[in-house]
């Protein structure tokens, strides 16, 4: 039987961009002549029934926003298996044969039709070439690191910024490259401090004004170790800037918007057409969906072009 209401969900980390996704769905579906409902706080509010329903005007005025309309939690209660088949008993009661939100294998697993949108600024998952939020994240840094390269030259010193991604260097690399860093610092590739240390002197020898090192914060060595090694070993002046959540807030760039929008319409579209278990993704420019156990199994793929081009444009 063809899908009647569907529900839309956000979970985990927020990022910009995510009330572009929700608005998206909310009017496709309704497009569609389907019934859409809001599910608050996550993976918590399907345990707990937080269902709301949602009409076009419910998200006007929201694809500029930041942070999620519809707010979001790390559930605890979701894992247990107690939890678990409450929610499912809700999504049940409240009649929801589709759901739009991020990962959940085990729903899809259980009948509910599913299909996931990467919403995360990390741009961790492989088999998408961008995630909602990743465009505003990667700004928000360029500017910040802008501001810091201005007091950096003035007092010639070393700046060391820590740029989230705890799996993923992409915000550092993408940021760092835009930005013009010296030396950028990420997950993927190993490191020896004795060569990070060689490269500031080198740089200052060079006539540089300053130094801009940029660190993500899942990379080998730690911005304090940066620091300390620096210090040992050159005495420069340096400091550390630690950029943390201001990264997931902010109105999203357009390119976010434009690439929520896309993915929610497309999510909604392809549950109504009968899919039942997808994640939806972006790869050249071309909105696709493929199974979610395989997309959430993808092995990244490797920065080599991007690290080589930062250590050459340093
Ligand atoms: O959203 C992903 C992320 O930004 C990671 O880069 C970071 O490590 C993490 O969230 C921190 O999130 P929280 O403070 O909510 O645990």
């Amino acid at each position: 039987m063809a899908i009647q209401r569907i529900a839309v969900l956000t979970s985990g980390g927020d990022s910009p961009g995510m009330n572009a996704a929700i608005r998206a769905v909310v009017r496709t579906g309704l497009a569609r002549g389907l019934e859409v409902y809001g599910v608050r706080h996550g993976y918590q509010g399907l345990v707990d029934g937080e269902f709301v329903p949602m009409d076009s005007v419910s998200v006007s005025d929201m694809i500029q926003r930041g942070g999620t309309g519809l707010f979001t939690a790390r559930s605890k209660d979701f894992m247990t298996e107690e939890g678990f088949r409450r929610a499912l008993m809700m999504l049940e009661s409240f009649k929801i044969d589709g759901l739009i939100l991020r990962g959940a294998l085990d729903l899809a697993q259980n009948g509910i039709a599913v299909a996931g949108l990467p919403g995360t600024i990390d741009n961790d998952l492989a088999y998408t070439d961008y995630t909602i939020g990743f465009d505003t994240a990667v700004n928000t840094a360029v500017s910040a690191i802008g501001n810091l390269r201005d007091t950096s030259s003035a007092h010639g010193m070393v700046t060391i910024v820590e740029l989230m991604g705890r799996h993923c260097g992409d915000i550092a690399l993408f940021a760092g490259i835009a930005s013009g860093g010296d030396i950028i610092v990420v997950p993927e590739k190993e490191y020896d401090m004795d060569d990070i240390c060689r490269q500031v002197v080198e740089g200052r020898n060079a006539g540089k004004l300053h130094c801009l090192i940029i660190v993500a914060e899942g990379a080998p060595f730690s911005c304090t170790e940066i620091k300390e090694a620096i210090q040992e070993r050159t005495g420069m002046e340096r400091r550390i800037t630690v950029l943390g959540h201001v990264q997931r807030g902010g109105s999203p760039s357009a390119f976010d918007r434009l690439l929520a929008s896309r993915l929610g319409a497309y999510g909604v579209d392809a549950l109504a057409e009968g899919k039942k278990a997808i994640a939806v993704g972006i790869r050249n420019n071309e909105i696709f969906d493929m199974d979610l156990a395989e997309a959430l199994e993808m092995k990244r793929p490797e920065r080599t072009e991007l690290i080589r081009l930062g250590e050459i444009l340093r």
